[in-house]
C-alpha cells in the first residue's frame, strides 16, 4: 500500500489551472526561490522546477515523496538541481526561510483540523518568506455553517483512495462522519481502508480525522492579521474570476510588507 496511495494520488489530482496561474504568478513577480510545503507527489513543484525555479518541497508522508523522487529521475539534471526535499511533519517542524514565494495549494488548509492549526501554518507560511515576498493560498472554502450533505453521521461512504493500482492491487477506502457541529464547523469521520490482492482483501487499517472547512471571510482575517497585501485574488480560478459569493473555492496571491 506504501506506493499505492500516492499511485491513486496521482490519478485523481489532475488539476492544471493552479498549477498554470502559479506560474504566471511566479514568472511575473522574478520569483527565483520558491518553498512548497504540504508538496506531496510533486504535482505543483515539478512544473515550477522546470520552469527553472529553484523550489524545496516538504511533506510528512515519505510515501508521497518517495513518488516525487521516482518521477524527478526522469527529469534532466537541470531539473533534478532545483529541487530539494524535506521530508518532515510541518506542524511542529522551524520552516527554513528567506524565500522569494511560497506556495500553500492543493487544499491544504482542509488537511487541518482547527482555525488555530491553520493560522498556525499560514503564520509559518509569512515568517520563510522574505520582506516584500509573495504567498500563493488555494483552498476549498465553506462559509457560514456546514452545509446538509457534510452532515450525514453514521452513513460510510466510498473515499479516496478508491482504486485498482498497475499491479492490480485494489484500495476501497471509505468515509464515515462521526460527529458533526454545523454551527462550529468541527467535522470528524471514520476513515477505512480495505487492501485487496487477486480479489481477497489482505489488510484494512482504520483511522480518525478532523477538519475545519475553512469560509472565505475567515481566511481573509488571517490576511489582515498577518498584515499581508493581497495584490490578487480569485473564486473561480479556471475562469480567473474574482471571488463571489457564495463560491466554494478562493485562491490568493499576497505580498509580506518590506
Ligand atoms: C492533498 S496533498 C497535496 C499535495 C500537493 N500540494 C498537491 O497539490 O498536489 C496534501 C499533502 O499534505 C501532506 N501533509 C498533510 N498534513 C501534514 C503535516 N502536518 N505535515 C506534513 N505534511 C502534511 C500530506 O502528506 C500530503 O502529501
Amino acid at each position: 500500500m506504501e506506493k499505492h496511495i500516492p499511485e491513486i494520488y496521482d490519478r485523481e489530482e489532475t488539476t492544471i489551472e493552479d498549477v498554470e496561474l502559479i506560474l504566471e504568478l511566479l514568472e511575473k513577480h522574478h520569483c527565483k526561490n520558491v518553498l512548497e510545503p504540504f508538496c506531496g507527489t510533486g504535482r505543483i513543484l515539478l512544473p515550477i522546477a522546470a520552469r527553472g525555479v529553484k523550489i524545496t518541497g516538504m511533506d510528512g508522508a515519505k510515501v508521497m515523496l518517495n513518488r516525487l523522487q521516482n518521477k524527478l529521475k526522469e527529469e534532466s539534471e537541470a531539473v533534478k538541481n532545483n529541487v530539494s526535499v524535506i521530508h518532515s511533519e510541518l506542524m511542529g517542524y522551524t520552516w527554513p526561510s528567506g524565500f522569494d514565494a511560497v506556495i500553500l495549494g492543493g487544499n491544504f488548509f482542509f488537511e487541518f483540523g482547527s482555525l488555530e492549526e491553520q493560522q498556525k501554518i499560514l503564520t509559518k507560511a509569512y515568517q520563510s518568506v522574505k520582506p516584500g515576498g509573495y504567498i500563493f493560498i488555494s483552498s476549498d472554502t465553506i462559509e457560514g455553517e456546514l452545509p446538509d450533505y457534510w452532515c450525514s453521521v453514521g452513513e460510510e461512504n466510498p473515499a479516496f483512495p478508491s482504486g485498482i493500482c498497475e499491479d492490480g492491487v485494489e484500495l476501497k477506502g471509505y468515509s464515515k462522519p462521526v460527529y458533526v457541529n454545523k454551527t462550529n464547523k468541527i467535522w470528524k469521520a471514520h476513515r477505512r481502508l480495505e487492501i485487496f490482492k487477486n480479489d481477497k482483501l489482505t489488510e484494512e487499517y482504520h483511522w480518525e480525522i478532523q477538519k475545519y472547512p475553512i469560509g472565505y471571510s475567515e481566511i481573509l482575517e488571517m490576511i489582515h492579521q498577518l498584515n499581508l497585501e493581497i495584490l490578487d485574488s480569485w473564486g473561480d480560478i479556471k475562469l480567473r474570476k474574482p471571488f463571489q459569493t457564495g463560491d466554494n473555492k478562493a485562491a490568493f496571491w499576497l505580498r509580506k510588507k518590506r
